[in-house]
């Protein structure tokens, strides 16, 4: 089988947060003189048997807690780019989550700097960040949280929404969106992972969204299957995170072979590698092999994420044409 860490690809849905490895959670710690609830790294893990989107959020928060200063976002973030070189992610576009982090008193600059940092300490990876709103948070959080960013915002590409979806329509955010394509930002959201094709709907209609972050339940509504067809609408799919918090039973029930028959514009992402078992490389491998995908299908899935990223058109043509061993 082809060895998908050799695709020149790009990684369009991956929370930062998500890629804090159990190690790392308990370095950090130590060096923070922060008490963590488990005594080790073991039963960290064996948390991670999650039933919803709910249940991993819960730990996800939990873990951020050692995050605290500057450093520690930018080895988090130097250790995921370092796993980009390893892995062909030419391009990383990468979710944070700041009012998880302002919420416990550790101030945006600090964050951001640290993101930063790691983005010119790993020059072979093109990276950019894209702040996220959290959905479950009143909207003038999301407000204030962008008003607080502005003067950082030449170090952010975009705005996405996330965190517990169902409940939390996409439509509430819709005045903060707009502030964000005012100030010449990108947009993203969460959507359909949990929450119904409706959302997509909204997404698309309220925030004038860019790309779907999952999409998988678009699939139960033709006309806005059709729709996102139509439009090219990327969709940033991310296998292993739906098995592993239950969006679809196992991975041979995932739908991804269902969405390409369709048509649609699918990317594969990771979403939270550190708690889903595996980086983006392992989602193409994993899907490669549950669904016994072609070299060409494979190719065309790392295409469709240099051809669906932010990237300049000139730079995207420059990865398009790269050979591939
Ligand atoms: N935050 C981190 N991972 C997430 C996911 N899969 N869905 C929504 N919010 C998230
Ligand atoms: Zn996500």
């Amino acid at each position: 089988m082809l060895d998908c860490s050799a695709l020149p690809k790009a990684e369009l849905h991956v929370h930062i947060e998500g890629t804090f490895e159990p190690e790392m959670v308990f370095e950090f710690a130590r060096r923070n003189e922060i008490a963590l609830p488990y005594g080790s790294v073991a039963e960290l893990r064996d948390r991670y048997r999650f039933t919803d989107l709910g249940s991993f959020l819960e730990v996800y928060y939990a873990n951020m807690a050692v995050l605290r200063t500057e450093r520690d976002f930018r080895e988090l973030a130097t250790a995921y780019l370092r796993r980009c070189v390893a892995q062909g992610v030419r391009r990383a576009e990468i979710f944070f989550d700041p009012q998880a982090h302002t919420s416990r008193g550790v101030p945006l600059r600090t964050v951001v700097d640290g993101l930063v940092q790691a983005l010119e300490a790993v020059p072979e990876v093109s990276a950019e960040l894209i702040l996220c709103f959290l959905r479950d948070q009143p909207v003038a959080a999301a407000e204030q949280t962008l008003r607080l960013a502005e003067p950082m915002l030449d170090r952010i590409i975009g705005v996405g929404l996330d965190s517990a979806e169902v409940g939390h329509p996409p439509q509430e955010f819709a005045p903060v969106f707009e502030r964000a394509r005012a100030l010449g930002l990108r947009t993203v959201a969460h959507a359909g992972e949990e929450g119904p094709p409706s959302y997509v709907r909204e997404a698309l209609d309220s925030l004038g969204v860019e790309r779907i972050d999952h999409g998988i339940r678009a699939l139960e509504d033709a006309g806005l299957v059709a729709r996102l067809r139509a439009d090219r609408t990327p969709l940033t799919v991310c296998p292993l995170s739906n098995v592993r918090l239950g969006c679809v039973p196992d991975l041979a029930a995932h739908p991804l072979p269902r969405m390409l028959d369709e048509g649609l514009m699918v990317t594969l992402n990771s979403d939270d590698p550190a708690y889903f078992g595996g980086y983006v490389a392992e989602n193409f491998t994993a899907v490669g092999a549950a669904f016994d995908l072609t070299e060409t299908q494979l190719r065309e899935l790392a295409a469709n994420s240099l051809r669906a990223s932010f990237l300049e058109e000139s730079a995207r043509a420059e990865l398009l044409a790269e050979p591939i061993p």
